[in-house]
């Protein structure tokens, strides 16, 4: 059964009625931009063909309910009781249902509406986004569930403004300090596009990829090595930005220049100093990337993405062994670039490969993790599709 039939076959065994609608958003893979986001920077996100699907129905009650094919205990709260929750009593609710009741919970802060002036409902979630595998499965649930409440609840918010709601959602609700990258790319991605967002502006420009007309397959090499960015080193990582920001004086990362870094070494410890160097030379790569698909075409991009990844893995130290030997194994079996994507610490790998190299490449990954004593990886290739959207 397709995700979506799963949403609508849980939402009618938890109420014996039709639902009133199904809404879906994609999951996303970063093309490059890697921590730029949180430092009001630039990334070049899409959003990917796997989704995640709600069905929704309303309720006689004040109450709202949520259930999922993760964990069939359904979750049911007052919608007048989700101020208290949040953030301060989170912990009571399933870690799952942070992120929908979470949702509704930051859509209501941010439009300032009265629970008591929106109606009950129950909503039943499906997925086919990979969970841990670093292709924002939080997002996804997120963006739905942002969507289908704006609908009935008749709230006209823009798709930014959904997109701000999941990450407040994210940030507060779930505790998890994250930038705006993935609810964007959720909700703005369109088929066969990138989008290349300012994170500082939140304008954001569709750009063509053309990987198909290029005769190229983007390559997911999922390394099932688990992460989870409410811990460690994902706060880590923000918290030495914002350090190496505060020593220049500036707002955020985005102000610094490449060739302000001599100065910044000046200022700050070693450690730090690559931190900001990554952010710094990470933000002019994904100009650089944008710049370069449009002038001169994807199969041109490649040693970007190479070079991100060597930055992360060096100076912002945020790769693992798995996910540094599925990239060079790409890159020695035909890919034209490869990186980890992602906040890192685990999850998925990109390489951009012929069409003809993609069975070449994926028997040697799976073989070098094997060979490595690595648990198997999940390889698959993704073409970019649309962000979230009302499906029924
Ligand atoms: C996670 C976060 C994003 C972004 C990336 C790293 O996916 O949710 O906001 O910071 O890590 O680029």
């Amino acid at each position: 059964m397709t995700a979506a039939g799963e949403a609508y076959a849980l939402f009618t065994s938890l109420t014996d009625a039709e639902p009133a609608g199904l809404w879906s958003a994609p999951g996303r893979v970063n093309l490059i931009g890697e921590h730029t986001d949180y430092n009001d920077g630039f990334v070049f996100p899409f959003a990917t063909p796997h989704r995640t699907h709600v069905a929704l129905g309303h309720r006689g009650d004040a109450r709202i309910r949520v259930v999922s094919t993760f964990d069939t205990v359904p979750v049911e709260v007052a919608i007048a009781d989700l101020d208290d929750l949040f953030p301060a009593r989170r912990d009571e609710i399933a870690e799952w249902a942070r992120y929908p009741l979470g949702v509704a919970w930051a859509l209501l802060q941010q439009t300032g509406r009265d629970a008591a002036s929106v109606t009950g409902v129950d909503l039943a979630f499906a997925s086919d986004v990979p969970v841990g595998a670093g292709l924002s499965s939080s997002a996804a649930i997120e963006g739905s569930t942002a969507s289908a409440l704006n609908d009935v609840w008749s709230l006209g918010l823009d798709k930014v403004a959904l997109a701000q709601a999941g990450r407040r959602a994210e940030n507060e609700a779930v505790g998890a300090p994250t930038g705006i990258m993935d609810q964007m790319a959720s909700m703005l991605g369109e088929t066969d596009a990138g989008t290349f967002l300012d994170c500082r502006s939140l304008e954001a420009q569709v750009v063509d990829l053309g990987f198909a007309r290029a005769g190229l397959d983007l390559l997911v090499m999922d390394t099932r090595v688990a992460h989870a960015h409410s811990t460690g080193g994902y706060r880590e990582r923000r918290e030495a930005c914002e350090r190496g920001a505060a020593a220049m004086g500036v707002p955020a990362l985005r102000d610094v220049t490449i060739e302000q870094l001599p100065e910044v070494a000046e200022r700050v410890d070693e450690v730090t100093f690559r931190r900001v160097r990554h952010i710094v030379t990470e933000n002019q790569r994904v100009l650089d990337a944008v710049a370069t698909l449009r002038e001169r075409g994807p199969r041109a991009i490649g040693d970007l993405l190479t070079a991100s990844h060597a930055s992360m893995r060096d100076d912002f130290e945020i790769s693992v062994p798995e996910l540094n030997l599925a990239v060079d194994t790409a890159l020695a079996h035909g890919a034209l670039g490869a990186r980890m994507t992602g906040g890192g610490f685990g999850g998925a790998a990109i390489a951009l490969v012929d069409h003809g190299a993609v069975a070449t490449a994926t028997a040697a990954v799976e073989k070098a993790f094997a060979d490595a004593g690595f648990g198997a990886p999940h390889l698959f290739t993704v073409r970019p599709a649309e962000g979230a959207r009302r499906d029924g």
